[in-house]
């Protein structure tokens, strides 16, 4: 499939040449032409130009205007907007769907998922939209009443990263609209036309509703954009999802003027597969874990722990499954995994094989290039038994690149697992509800991700997700995660005709 095929499959209109910055209906300005190729067969698919400064102004006004249009809305009212967003995604599912796959190339089965995951977020958000609730609490002082109450921030930054071009974006954003912020977009600029698409369908909603422009807004750039928004006093919160070195460098700038940080950074998962582990299951779980979307979630399972005394039949059994994985073109439903999002990263990958072996790895499935594909990007994945001190089993490899290490008891495996920088998901495989209850207690996994019986990835939406120490704290989606997108305020209204004093206190005149 061509981008043409699927740009007019879409019922979008676009031209091949991308404008960098638009703030609803309208296309801004911008310069340059940056090359967007695609990693399924190599194909020029876009060229585009990026903001440029007085772009990013431009964008930023006419967003602060829109916030105090969008805020007065009430919740609900906001919340009906983001429901005939939902349709509109319902209605371009499959065509989007083939954008991400041809874009980013992950399989259609799972690009497909990707855009019910923004279908999702849209429904979970409009029935949010009825309960941002505040907590009343029994004041101290008689005839007082106390109440707290959630305010939009503003203008929310999203800086979103190439694995997943579109859903979270929606994840941030769809939460952020319905609590009456308005957002700027910058996505990853491997990955700008399914932004754009993104934004076109959005945009289309906006003015349909009657809205100003400036609610939604998209910068396509690289990395200097998000500086900008890092260090913009005018936006009080920006929400990253990437690596660890760029969250740590939004995390400086924003702190550093005060504003709030929300972020979602690498992972470095491991599933451990206990001797009471439902095997069948637990090798299903740790194969999709590890090859899905080629290795690049951050919920990607990146460590297998072995029980040792299952360690031959799970060999067994995991060089079997890796035999029946067919890699090839997303766009055809048969391959269970597309490329790598381009060259350099399958070149990284093919890097990490080899130190991987000068670190001591022995070799399960051994990966590589792929012979004969139709871009330099794809490859075929890797399964590597690692002495436990190995230094790489502390790097999140962004790649189908599967660790194996053995334990000998559960507390050693949570050891093991909670022994890097990372701490995003991780997976306990077992029957006995006593090692269960161990991986999820105190005591047991550190990520802010913990599952039994389910693999590393494929969270659903209406839970909060994220992660714990270098993955940057930061939870996103669904739970109580609406918080982030809001300030807290705190009531206190006397309706008595004196003024008695907190603690106690008195003060007479
Ligand atoms: C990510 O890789 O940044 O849990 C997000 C999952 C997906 C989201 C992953 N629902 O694997």
């Amino acid at each position: 499939a061509q981008l043409p095929d699927i740009a007019y499959s879409t019922g979008l209109q676009f031209s091949s040449q991308l404008q960098g910055a638009s703030t609803g209906t309208r296309w801004l300005a911008a310069r340059g032409r940056h090359d967007n190729r695609s990693p399924v067969d190599g194909r020029l698919i876009a060229q585009v130009a990026w903001a440029t400064s007085a772009d990013y102004e431009q964008v930023i006004q006419t967003a602060v205007q829109a916030f105090a249009y969008w805020r007065d809305l009430p919740a609900p009212r906001r919340g009906e907007i983001v429901r005939q967003i939902g349709m509109q995604f319902r209605k371009h599912k499959a065509p989007l769907a083939a954008m991400v796959a041809y874009e980013m190339g992950k399989p259609m089965e799972e690009a497909l998922g990707e855009v019910q995951e923004m279908i999702d977020m849209a429904d979970y958000a409009v029935g949010l939209a009825r309960q941002i609730h505040g907590r009343t609490m029994h004041s101290e002082r008689p005839l007082h009443r106390m109440y707290e109450q959630y305010h939009p921030l503003g203008v929310v930054g999203i800086v979103s990263a190439f694995n997943f071009p579109v859903a979270v974006w929606s994840w941030n954003s769809f939460i952020a609209w319905v609590c009456g912020n308005v957002c700027v977009w910058k996505p990853s600029e491997k990955t700008p036309l399914t932004a754009v698409a993104c934004q076109q369908l959005v945009a289309e909603v906006l003015a349909a509703a009657d809205c100003p422009e400036g609610i939604s807004n998209l910068l396509l750039g690289d990395a200097n954009i998000g500086v900008r928004l890092a260090e913009d006093v005018r936006i009080p919160l920006v929400s990253a999802t990437g690596s660890v070195r760029m969250g740590q460098d939004v995390a400086q700038r924003v702190a550093k003027r005060l504003g709030r940080a929300l972020l979602e950074l690498g992972g470095n998962n491991a599933l451990i597969i206990s001797d009471k582990a439902p095997l069948d299951l637990a090798i299903h779980a740790a194969v999709f874990g590890a090859i899905g979307t080629s290795g690049q979630r951050c919920t990607t399972t990146r460590r297998l722990l072995v029980q040792r005394n299952l360690m031959n039949e799970v060999q067994e059994r995991v060089l079997r499954a890796y035999e029946s994985i067919r890699i090839g073109t997303p766009l055809d439903a048969a391959h269970h995994m597309g490329p790598l999002i381009d060259e350099a990263a399958a070149n990284a990958y093919i890097a990490a094989l080899a130190r991987a072996k000068q670190e001591g790895a022995k070799v399960w499935v051994e990966g590589g290039t792929l012979n004969n594909a139709p871009s330099a990007a794809y490859v075929r994945p890797a399964v590597y038994q690692m002495p436990p001190s190995a230094p790489l089993l502390q790097q999140e490899t962004f790649a189908p690149l599967l660790f194996v290490v053995p334990f000998d008891t559960l507390d050693e495996a949570i050891r093991i697992q909670n022994d890097v920088p990372q701490g995003l998901s991780s997976a306990l495989m077992t029957q006995d509800l006593s090692e269960a209850e161990t991986f999820l207690s105190h005591k047991g996994s550190d990520c802010g991700i913990a599952n039994v019986n389910i693999g590393t990835s494929g969270a659903e939406i209406g839970g909060a997700f994220g992660g714990e120490k270098h993955t940057g704290g930061g939870r996103e989606a669904g739970s109580d995660a609406w918080k982030n997108y809001m300030r807290r305020q705190t009531n206190t209204i006397n309706f008595g005709h004196s003024l008695p004093l907190a603690q106690g206190i008195r003060f007479t005149l």
